[in-house]
């Protein structure tokens, strides 16, 4: 099946993700590791180990990444999004991991990983790219184990944290920068003009609920989140942004992309960490567009999605 490395700073739809790519069993999720980003390192580590271990996971190895981002000395956080403890302050009733994250760290782990695969390993970030961006300078040799790396990030038309940035760009732009721009493997950026419309309501977790423990246990953490999305967007609902990113990881072409040349904002205006797709067309030479082509997610069928995530979570 399918090789992934899942990076990722849980988070509710974090944790949706996880959980769709441990519990898919045409997977094989190969490791998971964390960074800071929605809430602390130490947080989004304990998370990860405690959906594993919902899943039935604790199987697949897990070690943690960067607790800041390369340049700013302080991350941004969004518990005001999805709970204190990242997990609508639900952490608790997960089960307690029974182990503890790899010793060498989520770079070692990446790395150790990657040399003994056989096939080409899909990455997928889920968070800020600090790891990502920090595994590709310091280990250039493991690139040509990488298949593609599936980004969940970016917004084209708007951002979620500023005006112009999404926040796993936001959290990271000089890392999201090397990433997304500088490197010229095979990429999938998955923006959050898709994933928004991909959102489920809760009719929808209901349903989840009802499927089983796993279920459950996952629809246990939606309510901080339920109600941020209500009080900021009016919504009887939430987006799973991550879990859209995963999807295609595990499924490729279950989103429509398109090739798009794609620039990362660095200044420290108030476009910082703004994604900019060159949409310009017949008026512009293809040798004068600037930017890395990106293969950005732009449509899907959106109720084949919410089931093919619903049949895999059950
Ligand atoms: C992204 O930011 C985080 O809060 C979510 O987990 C997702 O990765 C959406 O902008
Ligand atoms: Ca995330």
């Amino acid at each position: 099946g399918t090789k992934l490395i899942i990076d990722t700073d849980p988070g509710v739809d974090d944790a949706f993700a996880i959980a769709l790519a441990a519990l898919s069993e045409d997977v094989d999720l190969l490791g998971v590791t964390t960074v800071y980003g929605n809430v602390s390192l130490e947080s989004t580590t304990r998370n990860a180990l405690r959906v594993l271990q919902l899943c039935g996971r604790a199987d697949v190895p897990v070690a943690a990444g960067a607790s800041r981002p390369l340049i700013h000395p302080q991350p941004f956080r969004a518990a005001h999004v999805h709970g204190a403890d990242g997990l609508s302050g639900r952490s608790g009733s997960l089960p307690e991991p029974d182990r503890e994250p790899e010793p060498g760290g989520a770079v070692r782990l990446m790395v150790s990983l990657l040399e003994a695969a056989e096939e080409p390993v899909t990455l997928v970030p889920i968070g800020p790219l600090t790891n990502i961006a920090l595994l590709l300078a310091a280990h250039p040799e493991v690139r040509e184990k990488i298949g593609r790396i599936v980004v969940m990030g970016g917004g084209l038309a708007h951002g979620n944290t500023t005006a112009a940035a999404e926040f796993n760009i936001w959290s990271d732009p000089e890392a999201a920068r090397r990433v997304l721009v500088e490197e010229d493997l095979p990429r999938v950026l998955v923006p959050l003009d898709l994933t928004y419309r991909c959102a489920v309501d809760t009719a929808w977790l209901a349903k989840l609920a009802g499927t089983g423990p796993v279920g459950a246990g996952l629809e246990a953490l939606t309510p901080d989140y339920l109600a941020s999305y209500r009080k900021t967007l009016g919504w009887d609902g939430i987006a799973l942004h991550d879990a859209v990113a995963v999807a295609e990881a595990i499924n490729p072409g279950i989103l429509r992309t398109e090739a798009l040349p794609l620039e990362v904002e660095c200044s420290f205006g108030p476009g910082r960490g703004a994604t900019l797709v060159d949409r310009r067309r017949a008026a512009v030479r293809n040798e004068d567009r600037s930017g890395s082509a990106v293969e950005v997610a732009t449509d899907t069928d959106l109720d084949g999605l919410r089931d093919f995530v619903l049949a895999r979570l059950t």
